[in-house]
């Protein structure tokens, strides 16, 4: 198979899941690399053999189709827009951006050129997320009618990238609600409203020593740091099937005992894998039943597969078919994330100004490294 080339521009932590997409996808090869610190794409060059060079040199390169935007999500819709203004398809790591405006300008840009936008979470492609859809759709609980999303900790205080997370674009919401709400959309299909209250615990935090070699010595470890974000959201989103779904999302949380996802429908309920990998366990609990049971999982990609979004937008390129992981769906949840905050604040429900085809189920029998054509 003729395989799609693609650059990553950003180069940091999460990158080496897409160097190496090239191994586990026959659909993509990366050709180039960039970051800002030109010591990061030369560390890759280094590990993967692929050429660094500046963005500029990356967009320039004519055989280049997609460009996969590894940037802080402060950057997403800059690097998107320069990467549509490029001629190219532009994949972005979540969340699709930090603002809804510049959001929906990169999906205006890709639909007047005529251009592919994707984003992830696609962790929603794994063998658990798809094993949950199957159960949905082959009607094993009814109708869904409820459910909880839940994700809670005391947050990533002594990750070396704490700073960022307690910042604007971050907070456990934007961080870690795409895998929750883009999950709950290949569930139940589109929302409609949110109805929410934020707070914040704690005003300020302490991060470890390890921030002062990440930010060159900008933070002091164990100094005192302010929090500029929510840190705990618990709201009520709505969806146009008639679901409605409770979720919380904190930083603020030492200790909890809830499952990430629950969906309870007419016929019984379901308990949903944490949406942020891509494996099982999927239990169920049918009318009539009284323990929850596990369900084989019916899908491959049970393992980290991070990368099967931008794989599944360059099969479709060449079929001319919709890719899964796609703009439209990343700029809703980015609005219902939004949306948390913005309901909080008015002290009202918040319809939503976006929506999204639910996404094509990944067909059964697939090998790891295929997708659909
Ligand atoms: N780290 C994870 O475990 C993880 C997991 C899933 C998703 N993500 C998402 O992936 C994205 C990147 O996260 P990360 O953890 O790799 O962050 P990171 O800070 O380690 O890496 C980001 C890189 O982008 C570079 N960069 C910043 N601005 C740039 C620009 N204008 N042009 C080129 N390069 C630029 C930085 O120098 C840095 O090397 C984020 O949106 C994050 O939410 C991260």
């Amino acid at each position: 198979m003729k395989k799609t080339k693609v650059g990553i521009v950003g180069c940091g932590m999460i990158s080496d899941t897409y160097f190496k997409a090239s191994q586990k996808f026959n659909m993509i090869e990366v050709v180039a690399c960039a970051d800002i610190i030109p010591a990061r794409a030369e560390k890759k060059t280094e590990l993967y053999g692929v050429p660094n060079m500046t963005n500029d040199a990356l967009f320039a390169m004519p055989e280049i189709e997609i460009v996969i935007n590894l940037t802080p999500p402060q950057v997403h819709s800059k690097i998107a827009t320069d990467t549509l203004n490029a001629g190219k398809h532009a994949y972005s790591e979540k969340p699709f951006g930090v603002d809804s405006d510049d959001a929906a300008k990169v999906i205006a840009l890709g639909k007047a050129k005529n251009l592919r936008v994707g984003c992830a979470p696609d962790t929603f492609l794994g063998a658990g997320q798809q094993t949950a859809r199957k159960i949905l759709d082959d009607g094993w609980i009814g109708k869904p009618l409820c459910g909880t999303a839940i994700v809670m900790g005391r947050g990533p205080e002594k990750w070396p990238q704490a700073p960022f997370f307690y910042d604007y674009g971050a907070g456990p919401m934007l961080d870690l609600g795409p895998y929750y709400m883009t999950a709950l959309v290949n569930l139940l299909g589109p929302a409609k409203s949110v109805t929410a209250v934020t707070t914040k615990g704690f005003d300020f935090r302490t991060y470890g020593p390890e921030v002062a070699e990440q930010y060159q010595d900008k933070y002091k470890p164990f100094d005192k740091y302010p929090v500029t974000v929510t840190t705990h959201l618990t709201g009520v989103v709505e969806f146009v099937c008639g679901a409605v779904i409770t979720v919380v999302a904190s930083f603020d949380v030492y200790k909890h005992g809830h499952r990430p996802i629950e969906i309870y429908g007419t016929e019984g309920s379901m308990q949903v894998p944490d949406p942020n990998t891509f494996g099982g366990p999927v239990t169920v609990c049918r009318k009539g039943q009284k323990e929850w049971q596990e369900v084989p999982l019916s899908h491959v990609y049970a393992d980290n597969s991070r990368s099967i979004g931008a794989a599944d937008m360059a099969i479709a390129l060449r079929n001319n078919r919709p890719h899964r992981v796609n703009g439209d769906l990343a700029n809703h949840v980015l609005d219902i994330m939004l949306s948390f905050d913005k309901s909080s604040k008015a002290g009202q429900k918040i319809e939503l100004g976006t929506t999204c085809q639910r996404p094509k189920a990944l067909p059964l029998g697939l090998e790891v490294g295929e997708l659909d054509d």
